[in-house]
């Protein structure tokens, strides 16, 4: 894989866990970048440990507001051009479907899909038009397959396949490519599914490889599709989760 040497990049949800390790690997590759983050203090510290003069910046992305100054933080990085946007920022609030209000819907799906479509949109007019334009946004094995007790976390995460879908059919004009990661990996989002003995059983059963990964596991595909090696790829789902959507 080429490096991103040169190459400025957004991460949102990058104080932990995949979006850490993202951030970590685009730095490690060469790349300038962002971190954004609703703990912002957490996005400072991993910007602390990165190379090529990382930020961390406080961003809730369920305020337009705050993902608009994180936008233009990485822009006066970057003199105008943010080459690299990578949507990973989000949480969950799992109830069955009988105890899933309005409130608890309607949050998740605004942080995942709400998020993802105002920090893309927000970071269109600085992405290039040179063919090293990148959008990649995070999907989930529950936005492919559903999932019980998280419907509001599963139509979020089939909700961004269809926006990202999108992005790469509107913006194929301009060369800018847009794909989709659906990871699977030890992280505080996983806590409970495995730590939690018949949970962990029942998970681990699902997973081919039998094991959750390492955000590290994942992050490299990330690294490949803000590569230009993946420059002709566009429109794609691409799930590293251990086979857990065959
Ligand atoms: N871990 C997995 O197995 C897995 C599987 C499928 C999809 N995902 C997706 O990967 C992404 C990262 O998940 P993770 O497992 O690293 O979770 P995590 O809880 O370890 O980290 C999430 C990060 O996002 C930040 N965040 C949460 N809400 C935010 C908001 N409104 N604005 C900005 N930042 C916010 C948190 O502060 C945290 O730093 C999520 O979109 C998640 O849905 C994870």
């Amino acid at each position: 894989m080429r490096g991103l040497t040169g190459r400025i990049a957004l991460v949102t949800g990058a104080g932990a866990g995949v979006g850490e390790a993202v951030a970590r690997r685009l730095a490690e590759e060469g790349a300038r970048v962002v971190l954004a983050d609703r703990d912002g203090d957490a996005a400072a510290q991993v910007a602390a440990t990165l190379p090529n003069g990382a930020v961390g910046v406080a961003c809730d992305v369920a305020s337009p507001d705050d993902v608009t100054a994180a936008v233009e933080a990485a822009a006066a990085l970057g003199e105008g051009t943010i080459h690299i946007v990578v949507c990973i920022a989000g949480n969950s609030r799992p109830a069955m479907l009988k105890n899933l209000d309005e409130e608890t819907f309607a949050s998740v799906v605004d942080v995942h899909l709400g998020g993802t479509y105002r920090t893309v949109r927000s970071a269109l007019a600085h992405l290039p038009d040179d063919g090293t334009g990148r959008i990649i946004t995070t999907t989930s094995a529950a936005g492919q397959s559903g999932t019980i007790g998280q419907a509001n976390y599963a139509a979020a995460k089939a909700g961004i396949i269809g926006f990202t879908k999108s992005c790469a059919k509107e913006l194929a004009r301009r060369s800018i490519t847009a794909n989709a990661v659906a990871p699977l990996a030890a992280t505080a989002m996983t806590e409970k599914v495995r730590t939690d003995e018949k949970l962990a059983k029942l998970t681990l059963a699902r997973i081919p490889l039998g094991r959750f990964a390492e955000p590290s596991e994942v992050a490299g595909t990330f690294a490949f599709l803000a590569s230009d090696d993946a420059a002709y790829m566009t429109g794609q789902v691409l799930a590293v989760d251990g086979g857990t959507v065959i």
